[in-house]
Formats: C-alpha cells, structure tokens, sequence
C-alpha cells in the first residue's frame, strides 16, 4: 500500500518514523478523517477546515493542507482504488526533537505528516438492524472540539462496549449525554431531533453538521440541545453519526431495549434525506 509521508509518497513499509517524534511520546498531534462518496471526496472543505482549527488549537504551524486533497486523491490512483470507495487518514504531529522535553521543539523543527486511504466495504444504502450503546462517565479532557490524537480515554471507552456485547459508548458528562467515543449522539423526540450544541465537550462532527442541513431542509426540526440522562426516556429514538459510521440507529442503551427492537421512522427517514443529499452529489 503507498502511503504519503513528509512530502513523498512511499510504500508502507518505507516509512520510518522516529522515537522521538512527539506524536509517539506525548501524543501531540491531531488527525482528520474523511471518505468518498461517487469517488469524490464528501464535504472536503469541511473536514480541512476542522484540521486548520485543530492545529491552530494547539499551535502546530503547517500551511500545507490545502494541498492534502491532491495528495489524497494521488493516494487514491497509485493504490487503483478509483473504483471502490475509500476513507482517508489524516495524521499532522509536532514532528521529532531529541533530547525530550514538555515545552514546544524549536521552530525549524517540521511537524510530521502522514496520510493514508483504505477501501471502503461497507454497505452505505442499508440502514443496518440498529445497534446497542453503553453510557460511560466522560472522563476526557475539556477540548474535545480538538481533533487530537490524544484517544486513550476513548479506546478504553469503545472497548468496554465492545466488551459489553455494545458497539459505541455514549460519555456522560453532568448527566448530560455529549457524544459516542467516535461519533456524534442523537435523540428524538416528537418527530424533533436533538443533539449537543458545539461547545469544547464535543467534537464538531461533519456528519453532524451535514444532517442538520439535510433535516432542516427536508422538513425535519433540529434542537441543538443536549440530552439529559433523567430525560432519556422522553425520548423515542436515538442514533450516532460519524463520517465512516454514517448513521446508526440504537435500539439499546445499557440494558434498556428501545420500542420495538427496531431502527425508528424518524431515524429512518433521515438515513433517506442523507442517501438523498449525497446521490444529488451537490456538496
Ligand atoms: C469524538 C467524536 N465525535 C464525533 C465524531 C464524528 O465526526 P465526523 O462526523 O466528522 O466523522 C468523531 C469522529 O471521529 C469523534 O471522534
């Protein structure tokens, strides 16, 4: 597999990256994630976008990522992946200095880039049966509006879904139900959808930004609110969202089986308005 690393492109197994590189000791970096959709990136400018803010967060200078788009579809064509859908890896550190020390490496130090595509298997057109979340105490930091590399905390998350028979975890910040340990959280109400306002408990997802334009204009009203874990059974449906998680609907939460067992109407109707919006390739 070629892969883009520091300015070439290289076969995977060329890539040499340092121990002293500050992504691999203090996880300073931040990353982006981004598919296809008819061999087009989707919502490009979004995604980098989110990656300029994330590096301006924590003060990596690297004026580059305009130039990432080409790069990602040149990684696309040396890999013959021009005919399946593919999802991109985005990763920028602070780059490598020795000897190892907290504060900033001098400003001649280059940060890190890599960048790497895989095919997509998935089935984007089917709905999926729905799936169960855990609710997990939110013990991240409080900038999760940056995309950092920095996931401890929601690899341990994930994994103890994984480990209760669950697909995604859903942190709980305040009793207040923020975001899955890599997607954005939904609720329904009365044929209204909610989920968390931005503020730095979450990530600004493009998924999430997406489907508020899609419902809105098809109709459907959003909430920019958040859900309350005493309020979780006012509430008729849930689903997350994620760029290659798309929307998945719940049908449990801990050990509480939603309704019937099944992905809601309104949950429903909104994969559609999404299937919709990105057959009409006008984004
Ligand atoms: C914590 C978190 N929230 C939400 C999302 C969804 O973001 P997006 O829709 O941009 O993929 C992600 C994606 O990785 C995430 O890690």
């Amino acid at each position: 597999m070629k892969v883009y690393f520091n300015g070439q492109y290289l076969e995977l197994d060329e890539v040499r990256i340092s121990p002293f590189d500050r992504g691999f000791q203090y996880a300073d970096g931040v990353y982006e994630v981004m598919r296809t959709y008819y061999e087009k990136l989707f919502h490009a400018r979004d995604h980098f976008a989110r990656l300029k803010e994330s590096l301006k967060a924590i003060r990596i200078k690297y004026n580059e990522v305009d130039e990432l788009e080409d790069i990602i579809y040149k990684l696309i064509e040396l890999n013959s992946y021009s005919n399946s859908e593919t999802s991109a890896y985005i990763q920028i550190t602070r780059g490598e200095f020795y000897p190892r020390k907290h504060s900033f490496p001098p400003e001649n130090v280059k940060p890190t880039v890599f960048v790497a595509v895989t095919p997509i298997s998935g089935d984007t057109r089917t709905l999926g049966k729905g799936i169960k979340v855990i609710l997990e105490e939110d013990i991240r930091w409080s900038r999760c509006n940056i995309k950092s590399i920095s996931l401890l905390p929601s690899v341990l998350a994930n994994q103890h879904a994984v480990d209760e028979g669950a697909e995604e975890a859903i942190w709980v910040r305040d009793g207040i139900l923020y975001e899955g340990s890599h997607t954005n959280f939904w609720g329904v109400k009365d044929e209204k959808i909610f989920t968390a306002p931005l503020s730095n408990y979450i990530l600004p997802g493009v998924s999430r930004k997406v489907l508020i334009e899609v419902c809105r204009s098809g109709g459907i009203e959003v909430k920019e609110e958040v859900i309350k874990e005493s309020e979780l059974k006012t509430f008729q449906e849930f689903f997350i969202t994620g760029t290659n998680t798309e929307v998945k609907p719940i049908i449990q939460i801990n050990d509480w089986k939603l309704g019937d067992g099944k992905p809601g109407i309104i949950t429903k109707k909104i994969h559609s308005l999404l299937l919709h919006y990105i057959d009409s390739k006008q984004w």
